[in-house]
């Protein structure tokens, strides 16, 4: 079984827009989240989706969600946590209470704020998660990445073409991942706040999946503008 759990549990503090979060602002017609959850929907490699948000906004997803997809068993609609680690294990403990884990259970996490995410990302994800057990999506750092530990000056620059740019989907062995995050104590959770890098940590492989430029993360107002741009040009939406 592979579960798609979308992740809508933020507040879009860097959004401004303390009302709504962002991943309910409009992106041409519809609310974000239904964009991604809609390229979840319609990939025949996903069985069963999960939304994970604000417990406050679980009423009004369902509604969105009833709108644009219809009445459908196959979406449900759960609390997020308090971090996005939180937000993961509310998935994880989910799938196993109502599907059960087992060695072929894959889950693709996504951010509910990346709606141009596209079905060839969703499926390598799917091999690549089954392969090797995790895998991130990626696409090679095109600015030099400068490091300063002070934030004053320079502590070093690393060479441009070993590093990447953290996208999602992350895809992982879903009863893997529950076992390795179990395994960490209350220090590692504090600070490993990225599931591949639990993986990393751990010494466990995480396959590299390319991403796409246009893959954007809607973080600031500036991101919304240019995925309204994005959405009215032609083919990156396919
Ligand atoms: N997310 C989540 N649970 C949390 C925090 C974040 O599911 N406790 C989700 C967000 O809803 C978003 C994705 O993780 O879809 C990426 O996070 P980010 O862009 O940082 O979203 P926010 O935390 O909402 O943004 P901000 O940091 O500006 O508040």
């Amino acid at each position: 079984m592979v579960v798609g759990a979308i992740f809508a549990g933020g507040i879009g503090a860097r959004m401004g827009n303390f009302d709504t979060p962002k991943q309910y602002l409009k992106l041409g017609t519809k609310p974000i989240i239904i964009h991604t959850i809609e390229k979840f929907f319609i990939n025949p490699d996903i069985d069963e989706i999960i939304v994970l948000c604000p417990k406050s906004w679980i009423g009004h997803t369902c509604n969105l969600i009833e709108k644009s997809l219809g009445k459908t068993g196959r979406v449900s609609v759960i609390e997020g946590g308090a971090t996005r680690n939180d937000t993961l294990n509310n998935a994880l403990d989910y799938i196993d209470k109502t599907f059960g884990m087992d060695e072929d259970t894959i889950i693709v996490t996504h951010d509910a704020v990346r709606p141009f995410v596209t079905h060839r990302i969703i499926s390598d994800n799917i091999k690549a998660a089954r392969e090797y057990g995790a895998c991130d999506t990626v696409v090679p750092a095109t600015d030099t990445i400068v490091e300063s530990l002070d934030s004053k000056q320079i502590s070093s620059i690393p060479e441009r073409k070993t590093l990447y740019q953290g996208q999602t989907p992350q895809s992982f062995k879903a009863k893997l991942l529950k076992e390795v995050c179990e395994s960490l104590n209350e220090d590692e959770k504090k600070v490993l706040t990225d599931a591949c890098k639990i993986f990393t940590i751990k010494n466990l492989p995480v396959k590299l999946v390319d991403g796409e430029v246009f893959n954007i993360k809607i973080t600031y107002p500036y991101d919304l503008k240019v995925a309204q741009v994005m959405l009215e040009g032609a083919d990156i939406n396919d």
